[in-house]
């Protein structure tokens, strides 16, 4: 697709993504969702699951369909689903970004849950009795450090975490995310994360690390899963905030991934899409979104007398395609136009949402000032309020003894 600059509404009305006049699966479906997008934003109702004019957040709806979770959690879900800390991490931050109380019984409910889930050696499995998951270690550490009261602070037991991270810690660098499992740049960032917001020891956790995640960057400018492979969003936020954890984020070409990232914009949708030629997805708003204010305060940083590096996406695009395309009329937050809402997509939608209201030098608020949402921690995912108090917390421990 080559990149064609409308100036006006009504010549984006026109544009349409160039297929080199080849006709693919992808192009007929990009072609589709141009489509259906356009109708949104000219104000038309395509769709009885589409509601006319969305500028408002349905702050009501989407708390009703959170706090709904959140009250059959963990009773309501089948116990042979490996995702149990995702589902908690994804309710509870989204009713943080909205600003919404967790009452002090229920909070204690889901701490013993997530204490379930630790296992005796280290991490935390997907549910009760399962094996130890990188991605549910970050999640399940998330949701504690979210849920902000010192009885879910001490559920995390560090002593056996570190261990645990000790034994996924390969000597290429890379860390598998699960005992026998494949390197996987996810499990660098769930890792990392994790250790640096309870206050493991970093240097002696993460050799090679920063040298093992910046050879996942790609020929196009973002991060794969692992070298060699196909960049995508997902991966692009894992490497790059794993890089900036570690403090090796020097490591990389960041030309070459701030063109990357800013080539995911979608220029009619305005959401971002995860890969070359593939589709608009409102998750993508965090794991792209992210990447912009953490390029610039890195930018900032290193220029410290002169602060000119500003946004460098549209902010009131993304906060459009959020809003109009991805708000779903029962509550929850969808992919695209047509799919129903899920804790996932609410979750991603919300942070890069909050992201793009406060990632620049000014606040950004698209719609009614009610759509403010709390600011999100953008190497964490968790608010800055949360972030913050987990790290005053676990910053006065000891960093625990590892054994070599
Ligand atoms: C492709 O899905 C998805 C991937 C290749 C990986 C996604 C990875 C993440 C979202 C990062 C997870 C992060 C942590 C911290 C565990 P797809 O083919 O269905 O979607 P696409 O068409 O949009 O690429
Ligand atoms: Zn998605």
């Amino acid at each position: 697709m080559a990149l064609r600059i409308a100036t006006t509404k009504s010549e984006l009305m026109k544009i349409k993504s160039e297929t080199d006049e080849i006709d693919t699966k992808s192009s007929e479906d990009q072609t589709n969702i141009e489509d259906i997008v356009k109708q949104i934003y000219r104000g038309k109702l395509i769709s009885d699951k589409v509601i006319l004019h969305r500028s408002r957040i349905m702050r009501k709806l989407h708390t009703g369909f959170l706090r709904a979770a959140l009250r059959s959690l963990p009773s309501g879900i089948q116990s042979l689903d490996a995702s149990h800390p995702w589902l908690c991490y994804w309710i509870i931050h989204s009713l943080g970004l909205l600003g919404e109380y967790i009452p002090t019984d229920q909070a204690g409910h889901i701490a013993k849950f997530l204490s379930s889930c630790q296992v005796t050696s280290g991490g935390f499995a997907g549910g009760p009795g399962q094996i130890s998951h990188l991605a549910t270690t970050y999640s399940a550490v998330m949701a504690l450090c979210s849920l902000g009261t010192e009885e879910a602070y001490i559920v995390i037991d560090r002593v056996a975490l570190q261990k645990y991270l000790q034994r996924m810690h390969q000597k290429s660098g890379g860390f598998v995310m699960h005992e026998d499992g494949e390197e996987d740049i996810r499990g660098a960032y769930c890792a990392i994360s994790v250790a640096q917001i309870t206050h493991l020891d970093i240097p002696r956790l993460f050799e090679d690390t920063g040298y093992w995640v910046s050879r996942c960057q790609t020929y196009e400018g973002g991060f794969a899963a692992r070298p060699g492979t196909e960049a995508h969003g997902g991966y692009g936020f894992c490497g790059y905030a794993a890089l900036l954890l570690l403090g090796k984020q020097h490591k990389i070409d960041l030309k070459r991934l701030i063109h990357w990232a800013a080539m995911r914009q979608m220029k009619i949708e305005g959401g971002f899409q995860g890969r070359t030629n593939k589709l608009v997805d409102s998750c993508y708003a965090f794991w792209v979104g992210a990447l912009f204010p953490l390029i610039v305060a890195q930018i900032n940083k290193e220029i410290a007398d002169n602060k000119s590096a500003n946004s460098l996406f549209d902010r009131e695009s993304l906060q459009e395609y959020l809003l109009y395309c991805s708000q779903y009329h029962t509550g929850g937050f969808t992919d695209r136009p047509g799919n129903s809402s899920d804790y996932y997509h609410t979750c991603y939608s919300l942070s890069g949402l909050s992201l793009a209201q406060h990632s620049g030098p000014d606040k950004c608020i698209i719609g009614h000032p009610d759509n403010e949402l709390e600011v999100t921690h953008p190497l964490f995912n968790i608010t800055q309020v949360a972030a913050e108090s987990a790290l005053i917390y676990f910053n006065k421990l000891q960093i625990p003894f590892l054994d070599s």
